[in-house]
């Protein structure tokens, strides 16, 4: 959650800072704030609650902040609500130092109050000020800004990502970092620091990862990096492949509905390279034998939507592989004790890779002895790191809240990573193999139809926008497509929704059922359509208005019962969920449209969730 950025160079900060701000936005977007010092040495911010625009609107009618070094923050809540007095970047009393900081820290009330007893006077509730309160409480005892910051980050507990400036070194930026993701960005003559590689796509394409316990010196001209014991660390460089158009709207109304129009292409790219000659190659994963040698369960580990795609995983893969497979929510595995150890093979899937609860869950499978294989979108982000094994999905950069193709970018590769290992494994018949390869190439085509009818979804979205709670509704395959089409709807559009198996519904839910009520019934999993479609009457029965998804190939069977029908392309069953996602997704936008919301930007949420 909340952005940073930080710019050391020989030109004016600010715009640099506003640039990358509005690239990290979907980070966090109640408040946002800039502070440069400016070349006579003055230590300036700006800060206010409310979007970017507001901060732009600010720095245009008051003097503009100066000053060839900054950092900036854009920002989501946790200590503190929303104001301008909470906004980062946060100044000590002495008004010498400021920081910018992503995270949070644990016994900030201990050392809070210990800093009050000795005078200290705080003007924010948020935990980050206790950092440079301390910091310029240290600096005044130890008059090394170094030994100052070391001896911060020696006491305070919790999660950080941070960027700090002090007035009296003007040439010159800190950063530090522990659980939450901070990178830094080369350039010539000008350097920067960033949470989020997005931030710098339009500055710089090579950027080092910092580690948990390193710090940062940075100038215009040059970085310096430090382990937790001081010494100079030597940093690997790596080069970012993602394109900065990428990462912008390119002419749609909204990123969301760019990045559902990107899935063709970035299903393509996901599965093209792990296609040869008629088979699955996973070269990063060596030895596909000795990677599930003694596994005897799998747990896929993962959060929101790429929950959802473990639930379509859990059938697919105790389906091929013949052993059970259980999808976990990461905020609930790492307290449940779950059965880990050399047996156990865990499998966490993260568009981010930087996701708090993910992260930890990896940590403890690691810690109790069992292998991880990671599935994420963002190269070099911390998940993707720590896993013994990671499988790249090539969506690009995902800006809008909502995922949407890094949801289908991971469903195909955990679909074929189930595949490929049951090939390995002799889990799967020849002939079924075929008909998947296929059909995995087929697919980015598939994709396309199914999106190249908006009408149906936008017709069926105004005439239902108004509902102020939906069902969904599935069995199997479509109940875990259920689940992620309920999320889309609920969190842009703020309809109350739920997704119920559908032979469920009867042990209680159906009692929600009244004249009127919108129930999207999912119907693409064939061999259960008929039970299905006895649950598409029962709600019919009870006065719901239907929405009902299936196949070309059943839609006869089905279409009599529904209001409004959605017909996708009849694929393997395994790679149906892949294109019945598409309607919902178009459905949730077009619902979202017509209320009016705030669809890339959805109130109290953000991209990527760096807290627990
Ligand atoms: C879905 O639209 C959400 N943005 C959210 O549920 C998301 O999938 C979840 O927070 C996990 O994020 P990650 O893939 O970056 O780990």
């Amino acid at each position: 959650m909340c952005g940073i950025i930080g710019f050391a160079g020989k030109t004016e900060a600010v715009p640099i800072l506003l640039d990358g701000l509005e690239r990290l936005e979907y980070r966090g977007y109640d408040s946002a704030g800039v502070a440069t010092i400016s070349a006579d040495g003055r230590l300036q911010v700006k800060k206010s609650k409310g979007r970017l625009s507001v901060l732009r609107e600010l720095l245009d009618s008051q003097n503009p902040l100066s000053g060839n070094i900054g950092i900036g923050h854009t920002r989501w809540a946790t200590h503190g609500e929303p104001n301008d007095t909470n906004a980062h970047p946060h100044v000590g009393q002495e008004r010498k130092i400021a920081v910018v900081h992503n995270g949070i820290i644990e016994n900030y009330l201990e050392i809070k109050n210990s800093l009050i007893r000795k005078g200290v006077v705080f003007s924010s509730d948020t935990d980050t000020e206790v950092i440079v309160q301390l910091l310029e409480y240290y600096y005044r005892k130890k008059s090394d800004l170094m030994d100052a910051v070391y001896a911060v980050l020696n006491r305070i507990k919790g999660a950080y990502a941070m960027g700090i400036l002090c007035s009296d070194f003007p040439g010159q930026m800190v950063a530090a970092k522990k659980d939450a993701p901070l990178l830094i960005g080369y350039g010539k003559n000008k350097n920067y620091i960033a949470s989020d590689v997005t931030a710098l796509l339009a500055q710089t394409k090579t950027v080092s990862y910092m580690e948990d316990g390193e710090t940062a010196v940075i100038t215009a001209d040059g970085v310096q990096i430090f382990d937790r014991d001081r010494f100079l660390l030597e940093k690997e460089k790596h080069l970012i492949e993602w394109d900065v158009s990428a990462a912008e709207k390119g002419g749609y109304a909204h990123f969301m509905l760019k990045e559902i129009m990107e899935q063709p292409e970035a299903v393509r790219k996901t599965i093209s390279p792990r296609l040869a000659d008629g088979e699955i190659v996973m070269e990063e994963l060596n030895n596909a034998s000795e990677l599930m040698k003694n596994i005897s369960r799998i747990y896929i580990v993962a959060c929101g939507s790429a929950y959802h795609v473990g639930m379509t995983g859990k059938y697919a893969l105790e389906r091929l592989l013949h052993i059970p497979v259980e999808a976990c929510l990461a905020s609930e595995f790492r307290y449940s004790e779950p059965l880990l150890g050399e047996s156990a093979l865990v499998i966490v899937i993260s568009q981010s890779g930087e996701t708090l609860d993910s992260m930890a869950a990896l940590r403890e499978a690691k810690r109790k002895g069992s292998k991880v294989l990671s599935i994420v979108n963002v190269m070099g982000s911390s998940i993707a790191r720590e896993a013994d094994y990671v499988l790249y999905t090539w969506a690009g950069p995902e800006i809008a809240v909502a995922t949407t193709k890094a949801y289908t970018t991971q469903m195909t590769l955990l679909l074929m990573l189930g595949v490929y290992l049951a090939k390995q494994l002799n889990g799967i018949e020849q002939e079924e193999y075929a008909v998947i390869i296929r059909e995995l190439q087929d697919l980015p085509e598939k994709i396309s139809v199914v999106m190249n009818d908006p009408d149906r979804y936008q017709k069926a979205a105004s005439r239902y926008f108004n509902h102020n709670s939906v069902f969904y509704i599935g069995r199997n395959l479509d109940y875990a497509l259920g689940l992620e089409g309920s999320l889309k709807l609920k969190e842009i559009s703020y309809i109350h929704s739920e997704s119920y198996a559908a032979g469920e519904l009867k042990h209680g839910t159906i009692s929600l059922i009244e004249p009127g009520t919108l129930v999207v019934a999912l119907a693409t999993y064939e061999p259960l359509v008929e039970k299905s479609l006895s649950n598409i009457v029962e709600v019919k029965s009870r006065g719901a208005e239907v929405i009902a998804m299936t196949t070309e190939r059943i839609v006869s069977l089905i279409e009599s019962q529904a209001s409004e029908v959605f017909v996708i392309p009849k694929v393997h069953s395994l790679l149906q969920p892949v294109l019945g996602v598409i309607p919902l997704q178009l459905f949730a936008y077009y619902v979202a449209l017509n209320r009016g919301c705030d669809i890339d930007k959805p109130r109290n949420l953000a991209k990527s969730v760096t807290v627990e």
